[in-house]
């Protein structure tokens, strides 16, 4: 048990802000030092954003993308992969099975495809909005400022999209072409254009440190998110990753734990990835600062096309299946499912509208 742990955790009890070293020293816990952590992150994660877990349903509406990152299994890169692309009028109607099963926030996410004019994309989320109580979150990539605008003006509540990693170098050498700086200017553009933002990062890329992760909170700090998605990194076999170790679960956990004590009022989700390397991964996520589950809504026939790293869980299960698992695994912990949107806590969130007689005339 160590002095310098311990005086870090107080520091959290008295509302202090954690610098640089102090995320340093909660990220080498030792086991012992684990579960303190564990157990501060969450009882801050009730203390902040309550008891109840909010659901998303994701659409993985297209694995066409024109980039070519090193870890991911949808790089254009990858000729092994059979790629698909659903029509708006198929996503509309996932979207209406999806909110017919009770959730209250869908995420439409694919690869960077261009096929899908803004307009299109715009149109899509109109039609969603108009016809269902449902938030939309986009989750397409990096666009132009234009296209967000234009999203969001069509309804868009929120936008995903990871940093993936807080070191420029390391971004720049696993995402070709692309840049840290360029990534960030789009998160500040959907911050300005009234998002709630989400980003995120991956844990055991090659190549990252403790101090890279740490970088990684403090981006996220920095960027005040609404969400972030903390998931480990899992070797993908068609890609030229292949043979990199990955990241663990305990790592990932311990990442996960520090982001709640950085982030308190944020959404953090008991990421896909993590379950997917450890079958009770979500469960421990939520157990030590998640409060989100992000359930495929995809019909099962597209699921095996969206591998994005293998052994993903839920591949065969089609959405009302997942749907009731997760509700179900929720209770078992002691946690609830939430209903409605499950809107940011934070304050410009909180009750976005003003009341009909605050507008003046
Ligand atoms: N392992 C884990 N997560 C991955 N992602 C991409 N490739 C991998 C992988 N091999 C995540 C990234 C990205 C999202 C689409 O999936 O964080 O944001
Ligand atoms: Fe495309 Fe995203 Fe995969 Fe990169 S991580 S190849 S941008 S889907
Ligand atoms: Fe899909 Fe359990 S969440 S089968």
């Amino acid at each position: 048990m160590r002095k310098e742990f311990y005086n870090t955790l107080r520091l959290v009890a008295w509302g202090r802000e954690l610098k640089r070293e102090h995320l340093l020293t909660l990220l080498q816990a030792d086991d012992e030092e684990e579960r303190d952590l564990f157990s501060l992150a969450d009882s801050i994660r009730d203390r902040y954003v309550g008891d109840k877990v909010h659901l998303r349903g994701i659409i993985e509406f297209s694995n066409h993308c024109r980039q070519d990152c090193l870890y991911c299994g949808l790089r254009r890169g990858n000729t092994w992969l059979a790629r698909y692309r659903l029509e708006p009028g198929e996503i509309l109607a996932i979207a209406r099975r999806a909110a017919g099963l009770g959730y209250g926030t869908l995420v439409l996410q694919s690869g960077e495809d261009n096929w899908y004019s803004t307009q299109t994309l715009a149109e899509l989320v109109y039609r969603i909005k108009q016809e269902l109580d449902v938030a939309i979150t986009l989750s397409v990539g990096e666009r132009e400022r234009a296209d967000y605008k234009l999203w969001r003006e069509a309804g868009a509540d929120r936008y995903l999209m990871k940093h993936e990693t807080a070191d420029p170098y390391l971004f720049t050498s696993l995402r070709p072409g692309t840049t840290l700086a360029g990534r960030v200017q789009g998160l500040r553009w959907l911050r300005e254009l009234g998002y709630q933002v989400g980003s995120g990062n991956m844990v055991g890329l090659p190549g990252q440190t403790p101090e890279t992760l740490v970088d990684d909170l403090l981006l996220l700090r920095e960027l005040d998110v609404e969400m972030a998605g903390i998931g480990p990194f899992i070797p993908n076999g068609q890609t030229p990753l292949a043979d990199a170790p990955g990241g663990t679960a305990a790592l990932t956990l311990r990442v996960l734990a520090v982001a709640r004590l950085v982030l308190p009022w944020a959404h953090l989700p008991a990421t896909t990835a993590l379950g997917s390397i450890d079958a009770e991964g979500r469960q421990k996520a939520l157990n030590c600062g998640a409060n989100v589950v992000m359930p495929n809504v995809t019909p099962a026939r597209y699921r095996e096309r969206y591998q994005i790293y293998p052994n993903k869980i839920c591949l065969q299960e089609e959405p009302d299946h997942c749907r009731g698992c997760v509700e179900g695994w929720v209770q078992a912990l002691g946690r609830e499912v939430a209903t409605g949107h499950g809107h940011s806590p934070k304050a410009p969130f909180r009750n976005p509208r003003l009341p009909e007689k605050a507008i003046p005339g």
